[in-house]
């Protein structure tokens, strides 16, 4: 079969800001409409502007307090009045308490976790962090850091009645040195933000991901989110430089480095970046921001077996080696919901897996070469059954909008069960096809995507509404199959509250009592995000 060429235009630097697909997830706010009753029974949204979602019925989030009801409220205060006068003090006119403007905060993504919390705090600087914690602290408040809300293990989300730290107001950037690309920000900045304030110094950043519409900063290094340009650049922990966070107990931790070597003792920064807001609010961050590519090209390639996916992937990393810059993976049921949900057209027909492949480099011309002699070779060596390549701006970006959209296309189907694990890569695919096998036709789909460099598969399961059915068939199972693999029940996503159950299935006992020790010093009233991440 003849590989198509869909363009082979150049485009400049300037143009490289168009590239990415904006804003595959608003705030959730916007896309949740409430029910006459004031529920969010009904959600309508829009991905970037010309593909919307009609309005579906989502069902009423259960409290997590009814759907974990093994979990007991924790021995902290409960929020007073005069609390309320004291947050006003601390930080005026940002203290929400209105039912309406709380309940977007109190919901997780993907509508599986909603929490109670009664009050919303503002802040916009590190010093009102630092006097809200100090005084949460004294007064044994709970409190959960919230980024942009698009966390998918029910972290960012209160379970109970839980104070929420929102920090969407500490939106500024610090500096950016153009030469070192060092950038310091708030940790509240947004990454496209971000990103439209790098790109007129032909910088980026490290790191890109289907929610950069809202995602910020704090939350990504509180995650320590992985994303579409880690087979590049590697993960937070290297591109971090420095963090600044304030402690349980109101104290300001300033490792705000911006060096790219520092070896004074331990790298404590590196305690943040992960720990999904348990150990301290991360208030601002330096980051080490590549320099935007001067040639992009994607290719998206068919395969009908998975030891097809496997030799091409070889193929790519032997044959692209440094400007290959990223290996996503999508199998068929993936492909269809993008199309079936969201309306996106494939510009291949139906096959079993799908690779998209892409290329960064400084000379197009060196690297359409490269990627044409990959492709000649993987097609004549029938790794591939079909492909099709794009440099053009918009056509990058359509077949980016495939693979990026496929959490937002899962969604219109109504429940999604998500498990985003690192297998062996001999074993990526299993699984999927383990999971299809044991749910059977009680599930409305099962499908595999992710990101292939990192061994990362995202199985998602989904039904028109929580099935138990499914669910017990589910877990403790699909972590079960991924230890005995020696796999990690969380790659890039976390354990929040959803995962937390599952911890000791990736980490020695050991090692979860260290992990405890560190919280138990950090945070000794255990104040700060509880009840997740650790069983009980
Ligand atoms: P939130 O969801 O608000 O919070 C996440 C956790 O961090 C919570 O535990 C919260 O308490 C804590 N937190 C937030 N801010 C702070 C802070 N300043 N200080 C301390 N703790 C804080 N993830 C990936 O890794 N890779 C992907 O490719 C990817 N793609 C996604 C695509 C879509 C469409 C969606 C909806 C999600 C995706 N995610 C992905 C998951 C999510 O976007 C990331 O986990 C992201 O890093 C969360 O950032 P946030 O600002 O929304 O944080
Ligand atoms: C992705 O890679 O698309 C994200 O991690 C979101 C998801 O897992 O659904
Ligand atoms: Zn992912």
């Amino acid at each position: 079969m003849a590989m198509r060429r869909s363009h082979v235009i150049r485009y400049a630097l300037e143009q490289y800001k168009s590239y990415r697909v904006p804003n595959a997830a608003q705030s959730l706010p916007s896309w949740y409409t409430k029910g006459t009753n004031g529920s969010l029974d009904s959600w309508s949204r829009c991905v970037h502007g010309s593909v919307a979602l009609t309005q579906k019925k989502a069902g009423r989030v259960p409290l997590s307090s009814e759907r974990f009801p093994q979990l007991k409220r924790g021995d902290f205060a409960r929020v007073t009045d005069g609390d309320l006068q004291v947050f006003e003090r601390l930080v005026p006119s940002r203290v929400l308490t209105e039912p309406g403007d709380i309940e977007g905060h109190n919901v997780d993504w993907s509508g599986t976790c909603r929490g109670a919390g009664q009050v919303l705090l503002r802040p916009k600087t590190t010093e009102e962090v630092s006097a809200i914690l100090r005084y949460c602290n004294g007064r044994r408040l709970a409190a959960v850091p919230q980024g942009g809300n698009t966390g998918l293990v029910g972290g960012s989300v209160p379970v109970f009645d839980e104070v929420i730290i929102s920090m969407s107001l500490m939106d500024k950037i610090i500096s950016l040195d153009e030469i070192s690309g060092v950038l310091v920000c708030q940790a509240g900045c947004v990454v496209d933000k971000i990103n439209e304030a790098l790109e007129p110094h032909g910088l980026m950043t490290p790191h890109i991901l289907g929610s950069k519409g809202s995602c910020q900063i704090g939350g990504n290094i509180s995650t320590n989110a992985g994303g579409l340009r880690m087979l590049r650049y590697g993960n937070l922990h290297g591109n971090v430089l420095g963090v600044e966070a304030v402690l349980a107990n109101g104290d300001v931790l300033d490792c705000l480095s911006t060096l790219k070597k520092d070896n004074t003792g331990y790298d404590l920064k590196q305690l943040f970046i992960g720990s999904e807001g348990s150990l301290g609010v991360v208030t601002a961050a330096s980051v080490l921001c590549p320099r935007i590519p001067g040639a992009v090209s994607v290719a998206l390639l068919g395969c009908d077996s998975f030891a097809q996916v496997l030799q091409t992937y070889d193929a790519a990393k032997k044959m692209l080696q440094e400007i290959l810059s990223a290996v996503e993976f999508m199998d068929r049921a993936s492909m269809e919901v993008v199309q079936e949900n969201l309306q996106l057209t494939c510009p291949l027909g139906a096959h079993r897996y799908y690779l998209l492949v892409e290329t960064s480099g400084s000379n197009a011309a060196h690297d359409e070469e490269k990627l044409n002699s990959l492709l000649g070779h993987v097609m004549e060596k029938a790794m591939v059954d079909d492909g099709t390549v794009a440099t053009e701006p918009s056509k990058v970006q359509s077949l980016w909008a495939l693979r990026e959209n496929v959490a937002v296309a899962l969604r219109a189907d109504g429940c999604v069960y998500k498990y985003d694990v690192t297998v062996p890569m001999s074993r990526f695919y299993d699984l999927v096809t383990d999971t299809r096998e044991r749910v059977g036709s009680d599930a409305t789909r099962v499908v595999g995507y992710g990101h292939l460099g990192e061994s990362d598969i995202h199985l998602n399961v989904t039904c028109p509404q929580h099935s138990e059915d499914v669910f017990d068939a589910l877990e403790p199972w699909v972590y079960d199959w991924v230890a005995k693999c020696k796999g990690s029940v969380s790659a890039e996503h976390g354990m929040g509250i959803l995962k937390r159950d599952y911890l000791y299935h990736s980490n020695t006992g050991p090692a979860v009592l260290l992990m405890k020790q560190l919280k138990e010093r950090m945070d000794p009233r255990g104040i700060l995000n509880p009840y997740k991440i650790f069983p009980d």
